[in-house]
Order: structure tokens, then sequence, then C-alpha cells
């Protein structure tokens, strides 16, 4: 029997039975099996495409509501149950928020510059998924995760999303402080429920933005983290050639906090620093940001890429959004066609805010360095 036929079948088990239940004023029994029936639905939906998975989706939704609108108790049913019920519906409608999963569209040619960071991500992640024969006849290396580190808004996540699209994966991504704070004392089920999620798909991308928060050395709540990162550490273990399918992705803006067992080889195998824009790459930020904007004749994109060494890719599309404002505000008072002028863009770079310091890129040089 296949897999969809399965919960297809226990679907309709549930469904039934909780319906029955319901007309017999059963709200304890109705309640679980249609709690049931809506992740049997959730399964089926994650199985199927297009049209039927959001048929599916908004079906099962609409039973979480209907099932959570019933009383949790009648005699009819056991405390036992009536509790595996109640845990079944927080996971369900919890996993729904902090998981997200989706299909990327985001391109590796979108990323601006990072070439030799982009290369290296095709060698170790991409090819090995695609071409999983060649990669065994030379044995390259695979498996494990891989570590995005580096100044925030530098397009870590963009790179994250574009993996998943480049390898056809549904792309599951979690705030590892979600992981911890939000259901703290469940932190371990809500990484195994995350694994188990992405284990489900033929093919998935698994991000965990924030890694230090879980994989921290020093550690907010230390008993939060002397049973998380164990948890961690063996669902990313489990992980090795076995399910070549699954691919983890971590990404951190403060690698130095960063458990040291967490970083070797097999978990975090590989680290990839992903640096400031260099000159090219600001220019293409640039340009990509001012797709299809007029600009002046005086409008030189490689001052401006000059101008704005020390912003991230994040600063320049902000430094982009508000220099667009001088010319549109002009045009809607003038009523007239309107150009973005090279002094609309400078005067706002005079007065920027950078979102990282000098001195932050030097404790990057130096983790990077080995110190
Ligand atoms: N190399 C890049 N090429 C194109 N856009 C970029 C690049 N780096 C950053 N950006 C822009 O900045 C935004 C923030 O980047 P993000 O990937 O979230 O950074 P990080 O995850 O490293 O903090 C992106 O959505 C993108 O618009
Ligand atoms: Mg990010």
């Amino acid at each position: 029997m296949s897999r969809q036929q399965f919960y297809l079948d226990h679907f309709k088990r549930y469904y039934q039975r909780g319906l029955k239940a319901h007309r017999k004023g059963e709200h304890g029994l109705a309640r679980m099996s249609l709690l049931k029936a809506a992740e049997m639905l959730y399964k089926l939906a994650a199985e199927s495409e297009g049209e039927l998975q959001k048929v599916r989706k908004k079906k099962a939704r609409r039973l979480l509501q209907l099932a959570r609108s019933m009383p949790e108790h009648t005699s009819s049913v056991s405390s036992k149950g009536g509790a595996a019920a109640k845990n079944g519906d927080v996971a369900a409608t919890n996993s729904e928020k902090w998981i997200v999963n989706e299909l990327p569209d985001v391109k590796m040619d979108d990323v601006a510059g990072l070439e030799d960071v982009k290369d290296l991500i095709r060698r170790r992640v991409i090819y090995p998924f695609q071409h999983p024969e060649v990669t065994e006849k030379y044995r390259k290396q695979k498996g494990g995760g891989v570590l995005l580190y580096g100044p925030p808004g530098n397009g870590k996540t963009m790179i994250a999303r574009a993996i998943a699209a480049e390898v056809d994966a549904t792309f599951f991504s979690v705030k590892c402080s979600d992981i911890i704070s939000k259901w703290v004392g469940d932190a371990e089920r809500n990484l195994q429920k995350l694994f188990e999620a992405a284990r489900e798909r033929s093919r998935a991308v698994i991000f965990m933005d924030e890694t230090e928060a879980i994989v921290s050395r020093r550690g907010g709540d230390s008993t939060v983290m002397n049973r998380v990162i164990p948890e961690f550490l063996s669902q990313v273990d489990g992980l090795d050639g076995r399910h070549s399918g699954l691919l983890l992705l971590g990404a951190t803006n403060r690698p130095w906090d960063m458990d040291e067992a967490a970083l070797r080889t097999g978990r975090f195998g590989e680290l990839i620093f992903v640096p400031m824009p260099d000159l090219p790459a600001r220019r293409r930020i640039i340009a990509m940001n001012l797709d299809g904007i007029p600009l002046s004749e005086d409008f030189d994109l490689d001052v401006i890429a000059t101008r704005t060494e020390g912003y991230t890719g994040a600063d320049l599309e902000g430094l982009c959004e508000r220099a667009k404002d001088a010319p549109y505000e002009r045009e809607i008072a003038s009523g007239e066609d309107q150009r973005l002028e090279a002094a609309d863009i400078m005067s706002i770079i005079d007065d920027m805010r950078l979102s990282v310091t000098k001195r932050t890129i030097a404790k990057y040089e130096k983790f990077r360095s080995g110190d």
C-alpha cells in the first residue's frame, strides 16, 4: 500500500469516527478523532501537489478548528486519551507556526557576488544532490551539515533558500531561538518534529537560523542547553549518508558562540564564510534594487558602489529604497516624469547608519584566521 493510500484510509476512518461521535455528543472522542483526521490530511497534503495540496491543507485546517471547538472531556473518553489528543493538537498548530516550509524561487545566480562561496556550495552541496552517482564514483564527501557564518544582511538566508530551489527541495526554515524560547521544555520534541517532518519529504533542506542559539558554548539557560545539544547532535549524526535527500544548513552571525562538538566534521563539517559584498557585488545589488527606475545621466553605478564600502547587502537595499523616495515625491508633486539623480542617493549615503561596524568585521576576520 502506498503512503498516500495509507494516509487516505486512516483519514477516512478517523473522520467517520469523529463525525459519528460528534452526532452522539461524545465530544472528547470526536475531538480526538477529528484531530487525527486533520493530521492524516496534513500528511496527505504534504504528499500532494498544486491545487490538491491546497484543498487538502484548507480542509485540514477546518477540521482542526472544528476539533478545537469541541470540549476536551466527556465521560466516554479516558483521561489518557484526552491528554494525548491535546498534545497532538498543540503539536500540530505549533509546528505550523514555527516551521516555515516553502518551495523557494530564488536562484543562486540571483545572489550577487560571493563567487567563491557559490562555487563551494555547488561542489559541496548541490552537485552531490543532483548527481549522486558521479559523487559516489569520485568518492567526494557528502552528507553532514554546512554552516554559513558572517555579518548579518549579506545573503546567508538568501543562499540557503537558493540551495533549496536549485535542488528542488522543500525548505524548512526555523529560527533556533524559537525552538528553545517559545516552547521551553519541549525543545527536544520540537527538534525531533522538525527532523521528522523533513524526513517525510523526498528532498528537504532544513535551514536553522541563529544556530548559535541552540549550540551555544555559553548558553543562556544551561539546563535547556544540556538537553537540547545532545538531541540536536543525535538528529544530525543520524543524517550522514543514510538519508541523502535531506540537507542541513545552518546560519549564524555569532560563530564564536558555537559549541565545538557541533562544528566537528559530519555535523557542521563545512564552515563557509559569507563576507561583506565587494565592489562588483555592491554594484550588482544596487543595480538589482534600482531595476526599472529611470536614472539621470549623472547617475554612475560605479561611483555609488565605490562609495558604499562597509555596506551590507541589506544596507544597500535600504539605501536604494530611501533614494527612490526623492524622485517619487517630486513626480507626485510636479506631475511630470522624474529621474533618480546622483544627488538623491549621495545625500543619503552621507547620513546612513550602517548595520555592521569595522570592529565587528574585524572580529569575523579574527575568527576566520582561527583565533
Ligand atoms: N549577495 C547578495 N545579493 C543580493 N541580495 C543580497 C545579497 N546579500 C544581501 N542581500 C539582500 O539583503 C537581504 C538580507 O539578506 P539575508 O540573506 O537575509 O542576510 P543574512 O541571512 O546573512 O542576515 C536579502 O533579502 C537581499 O535582498
Ligand atoms: Mg538571515
